[in-house]
């Protein structure tokens, strides 16, 4: 019997903005912040903010369905569906069976994962398995978020740094040696009072009190967050790469979770990387969580600074806290 495991690739991307951008001098009516200071501390410009009858599955049904005309592949074709989000429509059913049932991807098994801003590359590599083992042969993969219905519109601190998007990739066998060449993935509990949203689930249960009390928004302690990203960025990328067999010279194009330009340029320098060879989009997009990498990647890939046959590098962290990481040889 035949036990070796199939490479897997990207056979498609698509993405989905909502329509309406939020831009920081349009904050400055909100919240007390400047244009400046968000500029200078962050790099965001703007973001996208998706309006009252927009929730996360209607995002992540665009840009699945962008993803599946990339890849020329129809939605009965699928296997499983993994949406990666902290905002799902609701606690149940998952919001990949929302969109399974969008899509009409009857014959698909659906689950959401929940890893916040790393939850697409968690996807990808859960993914990769069931293909690599034979188990599936197409598998979506969606990361997407509203992160503006639960920001807290009164805090500086955080409501600034989000916005609202999906994207999706599929993924299917590829030819040996291109797709996926190595993943990691990692998490550290301890950290996860830094990144949190008190109050919905079971420890806390929505009641007049925590509604009153503001605790169903999320809570960050920002420096401790970016400290762990400045730290974490480096690491994984050169752990995935090392993985992979390649070397930081080796790599044409990485896509970062786009949270902070500062955490970006950081990460580049540490790795001694031209930052042209940086995917940059969070001055238009800001930090979409889940949805950031997956979004940066189509815009690369749909813009052509992707190539087949280059060696691409996803790297991202979140809350947690946990991060991930993959490097791709582009496949098509
Ligand atoms: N506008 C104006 N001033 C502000 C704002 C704002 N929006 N926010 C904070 N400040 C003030 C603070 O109150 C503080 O004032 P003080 O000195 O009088 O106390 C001052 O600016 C400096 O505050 P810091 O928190 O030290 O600012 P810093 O440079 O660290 O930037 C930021 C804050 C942008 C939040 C940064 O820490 C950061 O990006 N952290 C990482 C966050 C992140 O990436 N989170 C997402 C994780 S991914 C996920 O899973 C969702």
């Amino acid at each position: 019997m035949e036990n070796k495991l199939r490479s897997v690739g990207i056979l498609g991307t698509g993405s989905c903005l909502p329509e309406k951008a939020l831009t920081n001098h349009d904050l400055e009516k909100m919240v007390d912040t400047s244009h400046e200071w968000i500029v200078k501390r962050t790099g965001i410009e703007q973001r996208y903010v998706a309006d009252e009858n927009t929730a996360t599955s209607d995002l992540a049904t665009k840009a699945a369905l962008r993803a599946l005309e990339d890849a020329k592949v129809s939605a009965e074709e699928l296997d499983l569906i993994i949406v990666a989000t902290l905002t799902p429509d609701m606690a149940l059913p998952a919001t990949a069976c929302i969109v399974q049932k969008n899509i009409g991807a009857k014959n698909a098994a659906a689950f959401d994962l929940e890893a916040a801003c790393s939850g697409f590359l968690y996807g990808m590599t859960v993914a990769q398995q069931f293909i690599a083992t034979g188990m599936y042969e197409k598998v979506l993969v969606i990361g997407a978020e509203t992160l503006s219905k639960v920001l807290d519109w009164t805090d500086r601190g955080t409501c600034i740094l989000f916005g609202d998007g999906a994207g999706a990739a599929v993924l299917g066998p590829t030819e040996e040696g291109m797709g996926i060449l190595s993943a990691t993935m990692g998490a550290d509990g301890e950290g996860g009072k830094f990144l949190f949203m008190p109050a919905g689930g079971s420890r806390m249960p929505a009641s007049v009190e925590t509604v009153k009390e503001r605790l169903h928004y999320v809570k960050m302690d920002g420096s401790e967050v970016f400290k762990f990203a400045v730290r974490i960025m480096g690491k994984a990328a050169k752990e995935v790469l090392e993985k992979s067999g390649n070397s930081v010279e080796d790599i044409d194009y990485l896509v970062p979770h786009q949270a902070n330009i500062r955490i970006i340029n950081s990460a580049a320098k540490k790795l001694k990387m031209d930052i042209e060879k940086v995917h940059v989009n969070l001055d238009k997009v800001a930090n979409t969580s889940a949805a950031s990498v997956p979004i940066a990647l189509d815009e690369a890939a749909r813009t052509g600074k992707i190539k087949k046959g280059d060696l691409v590098v996803m790297v991202g962290f979140g809350g947690g806290l946990t991060w991930g990481a993959n490097v791709v040889r582009w496949n098509k």
